[in-house]
């Protein structure tokens, strides 16, 4: 298994371009085959995520011409009619977002379908997503019920319904706005605080009618998006891990640019502003209904922070950064709200506390969340990524303010979203 070795770094400077958005991939992907002809988007991320969306797209029928070198990707779109049965497995690899999203697009493609993934995303809770597609009239099967892939799906005619989702999941409401829009009636999701919106946002951006109300979003059966040419905005998840490095690593001073500055996204800025970080955003162009910017930061001392559990949806994927920039920080910094991090690509909360405590700092696991108490000087040490990809860069960035080695153990998982993050660290330390 591939390691990192990371020490102290150099401090962060200039100016870097931050890879496209792996969210927003897969959702223009996506959307890209189900308009009724050719579409072609660049600054693509590509992730072994995307690339896994990419190929089931392409065994569904709407073939993806992937030139990597220029990031850019040619889907060659079928619309919904178009869609058939593909002859092998989808193998949605480590990625939810590709699994959950193609479930409410395959439930109504005529014939059977199969999906599954590595060993991590066939532990991942799917009846969340099959359970609102059976009520549609979708017809899911798999282990525990529906809830473990492999998951067989055989297509059905489906109507649209109401529905309250337990828990905030962009992917979950992405599925079922998908699935709604081949659907008969209307779908309207609802869910108890706002996730990520890039789905409503591109299919409005497309065409596509999408109301809001009262929480909810709502979408009409039979529609399509039209084709499109679109750039994607880069990705604030993967910047977050150098404009963590950049707070933290003294004499840092950094800009990064082209980056998505969605408000369901950014959240984790307005948290680095609480600790007093020095850190601003400037929008500069749109994209597919999605703000995108710039980002500068520089080094300065911080404090530890109460995180309001109601931020968590908009900042989830940023926790384990934030975790990291928290053993820098006078003070206890407080995680709560944040219980989905025990079903991402690892239990999070686990694998974030043992990997902090293994650099020696101070971390406690709560049931939804963790504290973090600093600022505590980091020893190096080694650390099991348990092949989650922003749990190793979360640590990579550790390793920047430790005098010893920092060893991730798993740190080829870093494929699946930010391949380029160790060329674009060595750029801003050059
Ligand atoms: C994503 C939504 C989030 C996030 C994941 C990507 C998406 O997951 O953690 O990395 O693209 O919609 P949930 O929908 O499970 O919250």
């Amino acid at each position: 298994m591939k390691r990192l070795r990371q020490r102290s770094a150099r401090p962060l400077s200039g100016e870097v371009s931050i890879p496209g958005d792996k969210s927003i991939s897969h959702r223009a992907l996506i959307l890209a085959a189900l308009a009724p002809g050719p579409s072609l988007l660049a600054r693509v991320n590509f992730g072994a995520d995307v690339q896994a969306t990419a190929r089931a797209l392409t065994k569904l029928g709407a073939t993806c011409t992937l030139d990597e070198a220029n990031c850019k990707v040619k889907v060659e779109g079928v619309g919904w009619a178009g869609l058939s049965e593909a002859g092998d497995v989808l193998d949605a690899g480590n990625s939810g977002s590709t699994m959950r999203m193609l479930l409410g697009v395959c439930a109504s493609i005529p014939g059977l379908t199969v999906l599954t993934g590595d060993a991590s995303l066939r532990r991942r809770p799917m009846l969340r997503v099959a359970a609102p597609l059976r009520q549609m009239g979708a017809s899911i099967d798999g282990r525990e019920h529906g809830n473990l892939a492999p998951l067989a799906i055989r297509g059905r005619e489906l109507a649209g319904i109401e529905i309250e989702l337990p828990v905030a999941s962009a992917q979950v409401k992405s599925a079922l706005l998908l699935a709604g829009l081949n659907a008969t009636g209307t779908t309207t999701v609802t869910e108890p605080a706002p996730s990520r919106d890039h789905t409503e946002r591109m299919l409005r951006a497309l065409g596509v009618e999408v109301r809001t109300a009262a929480g909810g979003v709502r979408v009409n059966g039979g529609s399509s998006p039209e084709p499109f040419n679109a750039l994607i905005p880069g990705d604030v998840s993967s910047a977050m891990f150098l404009v963590a490095a950049a707070a933290i690593v003294p004499g840092s001073d950094l800009t990064l640019t082209d980056v998505g500055l969605n408000p369901t996204r950014r959240a984790a800025l307005d948290v680095l502003v609480q600790m007093g970080s020095d850190v601003t955003w400037t929008e500069t162009s749109s994209s597919l209904g999605e703000p995108i910017g710039t980002i500068h930061v520089s080094c300065r001392p911080l404090r530890g922070v109460e995180v309001a559990p109601e931020l968590v949806p908009s900042l989830i994927d940023e926790i384990p950064a934030l975790a990291i920039v928290a053993t820098q920080a006078d003070g206890d910094t407080v995680f709560t709200g944040a219980g989905e991090l025990r079903v991402k690509e690892s239990d999070r909360i686990s694998t974030l506390v043992t990997g902090l405590r293994a650099l020696e700092a101070d971390a406690e696991e709560l049931r939804d969340g963790l504290v973090v108490r600093g600022p505590r000087a980091l020893s190096g040490g080694e650390i099991d990524s348990h092949g989650d990809h922003r749990i190793a860069l979360a640590f990579a960035v550790a390793g920047l303010v430790c005098p010893d080695k920092v060893r991730v153990i798993g740190w080829s998982s870093v494929e699946t979203s930010f391949p380029e993050f160790l060329e674009i660290l060595g750029e801003a330390t050059r």
